[in-house]
């Protein structure tokens, strides 16, 4: 049996004075797909959020009881939240390009994290568009900017379409 990965016990979630979401217990499996599924403002963005740490940056947002990773308090004294962020990524509804080229938003991560190597990156960048089935289209607009892409559907993931070149046809 797989164990969890991230683990929620006993949370609660404010904005300010409001009690938004309650968690009394949640267990999220490793390498396993869970989905949070329920009407809008139910409370899932809440708190994919509080396990990334990304609800520190809004205003008013706290978060009481424990939320888990790999068995380590996120919440915890000697937890760095830029290191969580790092580590626990999210994919937003609408993609947020940076106001860079296609090549530099896709190298944007691995330059942080030390690859300077221009082979490398290069490598790095094809694979992750390939793997985002965006290779085809981009190859050859690399260096324009990456915030031509416009926002995509609101289906709850990241979807690029319409194209860069469909853009430039219409
Ligand atoms: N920044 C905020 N300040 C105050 N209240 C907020 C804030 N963000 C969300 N809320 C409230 O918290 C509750 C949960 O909202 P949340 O956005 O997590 O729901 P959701 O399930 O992700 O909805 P949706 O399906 O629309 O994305 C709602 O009552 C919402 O109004
Ligand atoms: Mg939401």
């Amino acid at each position: 049996m797989q164990s969890a990965a991230i683990e929620i016990r006993d949370a609660e979630f404010f904005y300010g004075s409001t009690r938004a979401v309650v968690v009394p217990g949640l267990e999220i499996a490793k390498n396993r797909i869970t989905a949070f599924i329920g009407p809008s403002g139910c409370g899932k963005s809440t708190v994919l959020r509080a396990i990334n740490r990304m609800n520190d940056l809004v205003p008013g947002a706290r978060v009481t009881g424990e939320i888990r990773f790999n068995g380590h308090d996120l919440y915890g004294p000697d937890i760095d939240p830029v290191e969580v962020r790092r580590r626990i990524g999210m994919v937003f509804q609408k993609p947020n390009p940076f106001p860079k080229s296609i090549y530099d938003n896709v190298a944007y991560g691995p330059r942080l994290l030390g690859i300077r190597d221009k082979a490398r990156l290069d490598t790095i960048v094809e694979s992750s568009l390939r793997d985002a089935a965006l290779w085809d289209e981009v190859k050859n607009d690399l260096k324009k900017s990456g915030t031509r892409f416009r926002a995509g559907s609101s289906s709850g993931c990241a979807s690029p379409a319409p194209s860069l070149s469909s853009q430039r046809s219409s």
